[in-house]
C-alpha cells in the first residue's frame, strides 16, 4: 500500500490515505472525499483536478508531459509544484505523497 497525505486548501488539515498500487491520484482523491472535479476524466482538459505537491515530493514525481504543462498553465491558483492528479499513477516509491488542494478552486461548469 502506499500512504497518500492530502492538506486541505483553507485550514491546513490533513487526511492520510492508502493507495494501491497503480491508483490514479485523481480517483484516490475522490474516494477520500477530497474536493477535486476532476470533470474531463483524465483527458487533460479541464485542470479541475489540479493538486500542489509538497515541495520536498515534486522531484519524485516522473516529469509532466507537455500538455499537462499547457494545462498547468490555466489552471486557477497554480504553483510550481502544481501537477494534474489524473496524470499521477501511485507507485511505491511515491509513498507518503503530500499533495494540497489549490485554494482558491473554480468550478469550470459554473455551478
Ligand atoms: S481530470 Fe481533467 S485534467 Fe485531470
Amino acid at each position: 500500500m502506499i500512504r497518500v497525505r492530502f492538506v486541505s486548501a483553507g485550514e491546513g488539515e490533513t487526511r492520510e490515505v492508502e493507495a494501491a498500487d497503480g491508483a490514479i491520484l485523481l480517483e484516490v482523491a475522490q474516494n477520500a472525499g477530497q474536493p477535486l472535479e476532476g470533470t474531463c476524466e483524465g483527458q487533460m482538459s479541464c485542470s479541475t483536478c489540479h493538486v500542489i505537491v509538497a515541495a520536498e515530493d515534486f522531484a519524485r514525481l516522473p516529469r509532466a508531459s507537455e500538455e499537462e504543462e499547457d494545462m498547468l498553465d490555466l489552471a486557477f491558483g497554480a504553483a510550481r509544484t502544481s501537477r494534474l492528479a489524473c496524470q499521477i499513477v501511485l507507485t511505491p516509491d511515491l509513498d507518503g505523497l503530500t499533495v494540497r488542494m489549490p485554494s482558491e478552486h473554480r468550478d469550470m461548469q459554473g455551478r
